[in-house]
This record gives structure tokens, sequence and C-alpha cells, in this order.
């Protein structure tokens, strides 16, 4: 039997922006928080490199904000920068409050009783700026913030919970468009249940998994993008996938990152013969933004016909290795690669969805009472290209906000009616899995060979006919069957690959992370890809 639940804030997603507005919302408000599996299955485990904030004194916000619009090739939101650099100090004081042990420079206190926390640098950077924990920050702050969120009785840590889709008035046949709550699968009974709220919020993560090879966890789907999409929200930018440019290359390590911060502590990449490129691409060489050395080495790759290139950080002492990056350093041991005397083998690999849900200042989409933060969102911040280690000060600048904005609304909005349970009178059990496996492969294969790094008018046209007659085979076994995991998993992909395919089609120039070889030159003026679907009203 489905079940009928009421919160007051619903959050969708148990990462670093999901956790932050949870921890930030006043402890009366009932708060449910979801994952579609395990709580710590999100990205935000994964975070290796750290959280770019103005926290040296020789360090400036003007300088943060220019190296962000210069590393967002002239498509950032100058208001959205500014708003976050401006916000950075506060974010890391509340990190710190609630005890997430950064990395110190020195364990002797300050005479003002403080510490010095080790800075850290990142490609794109100009500045060391980026507060970290060793090589391990999302995990730090993951364990901290979650333990917090476990000390609040207001606040319900639910796992095993899948959003199928959002509730609104429209939906409904309501008068009004407002966000009403969300259906969700629970994994443990199999049925569809109503979470009715006051408010929602989409922190979701991105979607990286669209692609064959990404450092990111299994639930990367861009769930929150594609549920804001069909429930009226417009999107932004959605060309713009980052690639992360060193992933460790080695059949056994599915998705391992190696940090950037490893090539701001000096690392060099280097072809087989031991020569390094990267100063034949671009002037800060290793240093260089992310777009700009991940097509180096995918050009570098193509060019000689290799499987990957090599990482070296073997030039440093191996205890300064060791103590910066034991993360990195433990993991490729396993695989018989000892970091502190041999180079790491690496390749590209999907790793950020610089665009999402359009939202304001304070993560309010287009829907009143539904708000997107995090990787979910597109508030303008990172435009054509994210600097390294931006994104997860984005989580916590833009969940603290959404809080606030959800305070002033508290006196105004009531709970919603009795909802409509999920109609599943129509469906039966599936009868032939092997649909959702073939089609997930092929989506994230075409998106691979044809979205990726370097593309065509030809190549995205491919991938658009395939997206298409995905879509169509998609929704008619989502009308005849019961829903599972992959099969709102892969639902969601592939509508988010369609918007992915389309909006690189709009753009007619190469800029940022969209490189077409069709379109080699950046127009003079910066527009940003919005699409605007049927359901949408103003
Ligand atoms: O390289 C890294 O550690 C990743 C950082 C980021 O994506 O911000």
């Amino acid at each position: 039997m489905s079940q009928q639940y009421q919160h007051d804030v619903l959050i969708i997603g148990s990462g670093a922006a999901g956790l932050t507005l949870a921890l930030t919302l006043p402890t009366h408000l009932r708060i449910a928080v979801l994952s579609k599996g395990e709580l710590a299955n999100g990205s935000t485990y994964w975070a290796q490199g750290g959280v770019a904030a103005v926290l040296d004194d020789a360090d400036t916000v003007e300088s943060h904000v220019a190296d962000t619009l210069n590393a967002g090739g002239g498509l950032c939101s100058e208001a959205a920068v500014r708003f976050t650099v401006e916000h950075s100090r506060a974010a890391i004081d509340w990190l710190i409050e609630q005890g997430v042990p950064f990395t110190r420079d020195d364990e002797e206190p300050r005479e003002d009783g403080g510490f010095e926390f080790h800075l850290t640098r990142e490609g794109g950077h100009s500045h060391r700026r980026i507060i970290h924990a060793a090589d391990a920050t999302g995990a730090a702050i993951f364990n901290t913030l979650l333990a917090e969120a476990k000390k609040r009785p207001n606040i319900e840590l639910l796992e095993q919970l899948v959003a199928v889709d959002l509730i609104t008035e429209r939906k409904l046949g309501l008068p009004g468009k407002r966000c009403l709550g969300a259906y969700v699968l629970s994994r443990q009974t199999g049925e569809v249940d109503t979470y009715g709220a006051r408010f929602t919020a989409l922190a979701c993560g991105g979607a990286a998994k669209v692609y064959l090879y990404t450092s990111n966890p299994d639930g990367a789907c861009g769930d929150g993008i594609a549920m804001a999409w069909r429930a009226g929200c417009r999107v932004g930018n959605l060309e713009f996938n980052q690639f992360h440019p060193t992933c460790l290359y080695h059949p056994q390590a599915k998705s391992f990152l190696v940090t950037e911060a490893l090539r701001g502590e000096g690392a060099l990449l280097k072809l087989p013969n031991g020569q390094r490129f990267m100063q034949r691409f671009d002037p800060r060489a290793e240093l260089a933004p992310r777009d700009i050395v991940a097509r180096a080495i995918d050009h570098e790759m193509k060019r000689l016909g290799i499987d990957c290139v090599y990482l070296d950080i073997s030039h440093k002492p191996a205890e300064f290795v060791k103590a910066h990056f034991p993360t990195v350093y433990e993991r490729c041991l396993t695989f018989g690669i000892d970091i502190t005397t041999q180079q790491i083998p690496v390749v590209p690999a999907a790793h950020y969805t610089c665009g999402g849900v359009l939202v304001d200042q304070a993560g309010r989409s287009d829907i009143p009472g539904l708000y997107a933060i995090g990787e979910t969102s597109f508030t303008g911040l990172h435009g054509a290209n994210r600097m390294a280690s931006n994104s997860l000060l984005e989580c916590f600048v833009y969940a603290r906000s959404a809080a606030a904005d959800i305070c002033q609304q508290l006196s105004d909005v009531s709970a919603p009616p009795t909802l409509p349970g999920w109609d599943a009178s129509q469906v039966t059990d599936s009868d032939e899995d092997v649909i959702i496996a073939h089609n997930w492969d092929e989506l994230r294969r075409f998106m691979w060979d044809y979205v990726g790094i370097v593309r065509t008018n030809k190549r995205l046209q491919r991938a658009e006919h395939r997206v298409r007659l995905l879509l169509d085979e998609i929704d008619e076994f989502y009308s005849n069957y019961k829903v599972s995991r992959d099969l709102i998993e892969l639902r969601n992909l592939a509508q988010v690959a369609e918007l992915m395919i389309r909006s690189a089609m709009q753009r007619r120039e190469s800029r940022g992370l969209h490189y077409t070889l069709d379109y080699p030159e950046q127009l003079s003026e910066a527009r940003d890809t919005i699409l605007v679907p049927p359901t949408y009203a103003d």
C-alpha cells in the first residue's frame, strides 16, 4: 500500500547542498532529506579537491571573481560570481563551526587562539585559495554535516527512496503552479509514495553518468534537472559538460579521480616518451583551466594514438606526497602504482554538469516553492567552464540563501492539501528489463562518442536522432511497466541527454567546454542557452 507523508521541507538529495539546507533551516521545521541509495552515495563524498574561498589576507574577492570569470569563457553571470565569492568566507566559517576537519598549515594555535588552514591551488586560480581536508575534502564535509544532521530530531534522513516526479498544482489541475512535493519510489516496498511539502528542494547533483566514462558515482543521473524540466522549469547551458583531465587509467579503477590539487602542488603532465606538452597549449601549462587541459590531453591522445597520458609528482619528496595526497597514494598503490616513484596513467572523464535548472540568488526555480541547489542548478556561476573547487562553494552559499528565503516565506505558505496517490493501475511488472540495460549502454556510448570533448554538427545530429528513438522507447516502457530505480534513472538520463544535445546544437561557436570543429571561433557576444519546456508558463 502506498503511503502519504507530509513535511515542511522536502529535500531530494543528501550531499553538501541538501545537508547544508537542512542544517540551516530553523529547527521547528519538519524536514525530510531523501537519498536514492545510501546517504553517502552522492558525489560530495568523493570530492577530493576542496572549497575555493577568499581566506588568505593577500587574496581578494576581486581576484577570485576575475579568475572565475576568466575560466568561465565570458559566460559567467558576474552578479552570481560576485554573490558567491562575497559569501565564501561566511560559508567556510559555518563549515568550521560545524566541525569540518580542514587541513591545518600549522598545528600551533595563533595568538588569537585560531589556526591557519592550508590552502592549495588548482587550475585557473591565480592564488592559493582552496581549503581542503587532505585529498578527501568531500568525505570530511559529508561526515561532519551528516553527524550534525543526525543530532537534529526535526531532520529525517531517509535512504533508498527514489524521487519519480514532482507534484505541482498545474499537474493536478489546481489553480496556481506551486510545487506541492514529489512522488517517491520506496526501494524497500516497491511502492510509490506521496511526499507533500510546503517547500521542495532539488539537490540531486549532476548528470555526468550520461557519459560512458565518468569520475562520478552511479547516481549522477540528472534526476533533479529532468524532474524540474518535466514539471515546467527552464534549464540553462546544458551543453557545458566538464571533463576532468585526470582520471586514473586502469581497467579496474572504476571512476577514480586524481585530484587537480596534485598539479596545484607541482605534478606535471607527460607523454609516454616523458616529454611535457601542456606548455604548447597554454602559458599556464598544467594549471590552465580544465577545458584547456582536457582538450590538450584529448588532442595528444588522438594525435599519437595513445590510450592515456601520465601525471608525474615523483619529483616531490615522498613524505610530502603521502601527507598531502593519502587517498590518491593508497588507491594507486592498490593498482601497483607508487606515485612517489612512478607516473600515474590518466585520461579525461566526464565530471561536472555546468548547466542545470535556472535559479535566482535564493535558489528559486521557475516554480513557486521549488528550489534547486548545487550541481542540479544553473546559477550563472560557472559560465562555459567551472573553475575547480567553486562547486562545493556554490552548494554552501546557495543552500544558505535558499534557507533564508524559505524562512521569509514561512508565514505565507501552508501545508498542501491531501494529494492524490500514485496511479499504478495501468502498469504491470516488466518482463524485459534487458531493454533498460541496453538503452542505458547505448545512450552513454553515443554521448561519449558524439557529444564529448570535441563535437561536430554531424555527430550532434547522429546523437539527436538516437536519443529521440530512445526517449520514445523509454516512454512506452514507462507507461506500461512498474517503475524501478533503473528505469527512473534511465528516463532522467535520456531526458537530460536530449537537452544537452539540443543545447549543443544551438551554440554555433566554440566556447569553454563546448568545442565544435564546425564553429571553432568564439562569437563576440556571449549568450546563455536557455531551453523552455512545453509546460512552462510565466
Ligand atoms: O580535482 C579535483 O579535486 C576536483 C575538484 C573539483 O571538481 O572541484
